[in-house]
């Protein structure tokens, strides 16, 4: 598929910037698992090493155990070189949406505490303005459907992330996902960040901003555009 070659070759480039015995922060999500692939494949075929992997995610940690990097947890190593991530919305002022892959607190969490978070995407990413899709919002269980209702209250629709199964989705720190949406993108979105990150109960929104460095924009005919 078109996007998926684009991810790969955004991916690609990524892990070809990644130095010799730093420590590597893994995002989460399709993107980041094309990116995991080629820096064990870095690692395996070149006579390369890095000092640490540090995942946002189990599903990326075991990603990463599995094709035999050394996998660390953020709390041994405490600054990570470089992450790589990747996004699902992008503005021309490199902020971003993320967590539809339901993993954005690890994610921002990992992200500052990096050197640098190289953001990989395919160009269906981008957007004008953000909120085009559902903005994540990681929600602490008690009290979640109080905690619902005041984000309602300020004039958002929203709906539980579910899993395949049709149980609540339930993040990587045990706690359940709101996805708002919006009537149409948003022109202050530092704004709702604001409103919705002093709702006690509201973990963090899935708004990243100005935490992204490079953005690496595949294309499906294997180029890159870094911005
Ligand atoms: C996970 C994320 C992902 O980076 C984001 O959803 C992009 O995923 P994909 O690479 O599968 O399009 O934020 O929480």
């Amino acid at each position: 598929m078109e996007q998926e070659k684009a991810k790969k070759a955004a991916a690609e480039a990524a892990a070809k910037l990644i130095e010799p015995n730093t420590v590597v922060g893994l995002g989460t999500g399709s993107t980041a698992v094309y990116f995991i692939e080629a820096l064990a494949r870095r690692v395996e075929t070149e006579g390369f090493a890095i000092k640490a992997a540090v995942a946002s995610s189990r599903r990326s940690a075991e990603q990463a155990h599995q094709l035999g990097l050394p996998v660390k947890d953020l709390g041994d190593v405490f600054q990570v070189d470089l992450t790589v991530d990747g996004a699902d919305e992008i503005d021309p002022q490199k902020r971003m949406i993320k967590g539809r892959g339901g993993a954005h607190v690890r994610e921002k969490i990992l992200a500052s505490s990096s050197g640098e978070m190289v953001v990989i995407a395919d160009e269906t990413k981008l957007v004008e303005r953000l909120g085009v899709g559902v903005l994540p919002v990681e929600i602490v269980g008690y009290g979640a459907p109080s905690t619902r209702v005041k984000v309602e209250n300020l004039g958002y629709r929203s709906s539980w992330r579910q899993s395949p199964d049709g149980s609540l989705f339930l993040t990587d720190n045990g706690n359940l996902l709101l996805d708002l949406s919006f009537e149409e993108p948003l022109s202050h979105p530092e704004e709702v960040h604001e409103e919705l990150i002093h709702i006690p109960g509201v973990v963090d929104t899935g708004f990243f901003f100005q935490i992204a460095g490079r953005i690496l924009i595949g294309r499906p005919n294997g180029t890159v555009e870094i911005r």
